[in-house]
């Protein structure tokens, strides 16, 4: 049976995928197709049957075939009769949920839109088009906007999605995802990246079963727990081979992503703003923009796939400076001192990190107002200058005059009871009016929906980082938000302000970097609880996670490194035992582990052995001998931490496959054990390659196939950094 009465098809091509549109004459938008690149029409995969309790539209009351609720659709909206997961809903004035969007016009233009206010995909005018498409409630009086950044190169499609209320009466969108797509079958895994603070991006794989299953944060950030990427794959596909999707939603704070078998077997995978409590009122005139979700197709398994992610954050997501240079060596004193620290002890720390050949000194929480605890002296954001010993630029200069560069802690978003900034102004954290706050490390949330509260904060930050040579922030957010209400005329719905308040988080950062251009940003939030697409368009690295422990790390590495690049995960050598785990690993384990990353030390330099001094002096040569490999190479993940006990590895080869640095690390030991292999990838099949420092050479072919042999030594996570160079 030939086609559903389509009249009219919006097909995006890419170098390798095709993505197709079917639009009906009733002005349905229909999904007909995305997958492997193809010239033609996929509107013969719609089918239709006689469906009980799957309603028709008025139109076709008398083909009961046609039911919205079986066919795959573009962009399902609430109340034409698709009973699954709904992408978009709204309630009007009168009450009334549901949106009936049809179709009206589509164009299609050169170079990627932006969205106001919001992190956004960019690329040149010659890399990408975009393709709108217009579509109208008349009853309701809205129309909406569905958005399509095509990056031909890259094989991603973003998607994003605008409303504006074009009635006269006040109207509320219920639910707006970015990104919704159907496909005709079932038979799919999903993997999520799941997680807790200090132990963030676990991978976890199951079968897409009957019914919603759903992932998202309410806590205000992307969370630990659940991080906005995620993937759809074939239950056959594995690292290199078979077909798999991605959905990526560059967006910081609480969100939803849904994957639904319904009832015929099909797949409906969803990513957006989170839909619990969000209830956004549009007035008359007014426009909404959704987060954009970028979308991506692998038909050569989930390496590729993290290849591309890779590529499109570094290149088409990060800004700035520092996006494709080389980020300075870095020593942070948190777990050297915690808060316990005077500006003499800082300047020791510095000294002897500057003697091994780092090049940065970060001054971590505690150098302003009465922070000497955890407890107290959030939002006084003036240097505490009896603890320093001096302002802010005594300390900077030394640092440059040892010939490193200066970076600073701050927690802009924060406030604690027990500061001036509180005590002045206690109605600009977001508290509700007669209830005791919940609170989270003994500290309340500012509104930073506020622009006023947010513009306080960045002048009084300003100030701070104009009395002193700063070349570097850590821009940290430590607790999870609820409870809100906002002093705002209007706003005060809760259903409103989370997003509000994401939005003056994204303007603050975008004051910040239009404002210091040259200014490197890594963002945090308790280590990995704001690793997200969205605030790597304004900090092109992220502290990964708290934990520094190189054998969770790995494991918390190895699932970010699905969606994420290297560049963007901040990565430190810490001291033994672990301060998280307890756990006691070799030095160079813990500087192999570091260097899958933006690389530093978090420790006094000065308590270690002089053996050990001379290690971080090679290590950092190292780590500027490999970097350009390591952060612009291709990542391969060589284990799986499910199945893998013996040993972890990874990969990164230049895309010309001449360079291939190997990272192994053993975790298991046992008496008389058996060999393990790792194999490696991406080699060329047909050439030699040489080990650095050694004059012995491997067959490509050989590596891949049979792999190299983990050595034999009694110790305990030991690790093994090879590099091989192709003949
Ligand atoms: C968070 C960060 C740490 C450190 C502390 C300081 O937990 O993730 O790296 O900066 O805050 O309070």
């Amino acid at each position: 049976m030939r086609s559903r009465d389509i009249t009219e098809y919006i097909t995006l091509q890419t170098k390798n995928t095709t993505y197709q549109i079917g639009i009906s004459s009733l002005g349905f938008l229909f999904h007909l197709y995305y997958g492997p690149k193809t010239e033609g029409k996929a509107d013969y995969l719609l089918t239709g049957r006689d469906r009980g309790f799957s309603p028709n539209p008025y139109e076709k009351k008398e083909d009961r075939t046609y039911s919205l609720d079986a066919l795959p659709m573009e962009y399902p909206s609430y109340g034409n009769g698709d009973f699954r997961s709904p992408a978009f809903n709204l309630r009007t004035s009168m009450g009334v949920f549901g949106a009936d969007l049809r179709y009206r016009s589509h164009r299609r233009t050169e170079g990627k839109y932006s969205i106001p206010g919001l992190p956004a995909v960019y690329a040149s005018a010659q890399d990408s088009y975009t393709v709108e498409i217009f579509l109208e409630d008349e009853t309701a009086q809205v129309s909406v906007v569905l958005k399509y950044g095509v990056l031909p190169d890259l094989d991603v499609i973003t998607r994003s999605v605008s409303v504006t209320n074009t009635g006269r009466e006040t109207i509320y969108i219920n639910k707006i995802y970015s990104a919704s797509l159907d496909f005709l079958t079932g038979g799919f895994d999903l993997l999520h990246f799941y997680g807790r603070h200090a132990m963030e991006r676990n991978l976890e794989r199951f079968p897409i079963l009957f019914g919603n299953q759903s992932f998202g944060s309410r806590r205000g950030t992307s969370s630990h727990q659940h991080n906005p990427f995620f993937i759809l794959a074939e239950s056959d596909t594995t690292e290199d081979f078979g077909s798999c999707y991605g959905m990526s939603l560059l967006y910081s704070g609480n969100f939803r992503m849904e994957a639904e078998k319904d009832q015929y077997g099909q797949t409906r995978i969803q990513i957006g703003l989170s839909d619990e409590m969000f209830d956004y009122p549009l007035m008359p005139k007014e426009e909404f923009h959704s987060p954009e979700a970028a979308m991506a197709y692998s038909g050569r398994g989930l390496a590729h796939l993290s290849h591309i992610y890779h590529k499109l954050i570094r290149r088409h997501v990060c800004r700035g400076k520092y996006r494709d240079c080389r980020r300075p060596v870095l020593i942070n004193n948190w777990e050297a001192t915690y808060m316990d620290f005077d500006g003499d002890r800082l300047i020791e720390i510095a000294r002897q990190a500057a003697e091994l050949g780092v090049e940065m000194f970060v001054l971590d929480d505690g150098w302003f107002g009465e922070r000497n605890s955890d407890n107290a002296g959030l939002g006084d954001w003036y240097v505490n200058e009896d603890k320093l010993k001096g302002p802010l630029s005594r300390i900077s200069q030394a640092v440059h005059q040892m010939g490193m560069k200066f970076g600073l802690w701050i927690e802009p978003e924060m406030v604690n009871e027990d500061s001036q900034l509180y005590r002045e102004h206690p109605d600009w954290a977001l508290v509700v009016p007669g209830r005791k706050p919940v609170m989270g490390r003994n500290q309340l949330v500012l509104d930073f929906s506020r622009e006023e509260v947010a513009d306080h904060i960045f002048s009084m930050i300003c100030k701070v980082l104009d009395s002193a040579e700063i070349e570097y922030i850590k821009m940290d957010m430590n607790r999870s938000i609820c409870n809100v209400y906002t002093a705002t005329e209007g706003f005060q719905n809760y259903g409103q302000i989370m997003h509000r308040y994401m939005l003056g988080v994204y303007r603050f950062l975008d004051k910040l970097t239009t404002r210091y251009p040259d200014l490197l940003i890594e963002g945090c939030s308790g280590g990995g609880g704001r690793f997200d697409a969205g605030m790597l368009y304004y900090t092109p690295q992220i502290w990964c996670s708290d934990n520094t422990d190189a054998i969770d790390r790995i494991r918390i590495q190895h699932g970010t490194s699905f969606g994420y690049p290297i560049s963007a995960v901040g990565s430190h050598v810490s001291a033994v035992p672990n301060h998280q785990t307890g756990r006691i690993t070799p030095f160079r384990t813990r500087a192999v582990v570091a260097m899958a990353g933006s690389f530093g030390y978090e420790l006094d330099l000065n308590r270690i052995s002089p053996q050990e001094k001379e290690e971080v002096s090679r290590q950092i040569e190292d780590y500027k001998k490999y970097w350009d490999l390591i952060q612009n190479g291709l990542y391969y993940r060589l284990h799986n931490p499910e199945t893998d006990k013996e040993a972890a590895a990874w990969e990164f080869l230049s895309e010309d496959r001449k360079r291939v640095l190997l990272n192994i690390v053993s975790l298991d030991t046992h008496g008389n054990s058996p060999v393990t292999y790792i194999r490696l990838k991406g080699l060329d099949p047909d050439k030699i390659y040489h080990l650095e420092g050694e004059n012995s050479s491997y067959p490509g072919a050989i590596l891949m196939q049979a792999g190299i042999p983990v050595p034999a030594e009694l110790s305990e996570y030991k690790a093994w950094q090879y590099s091989f160079l192709r003949e």
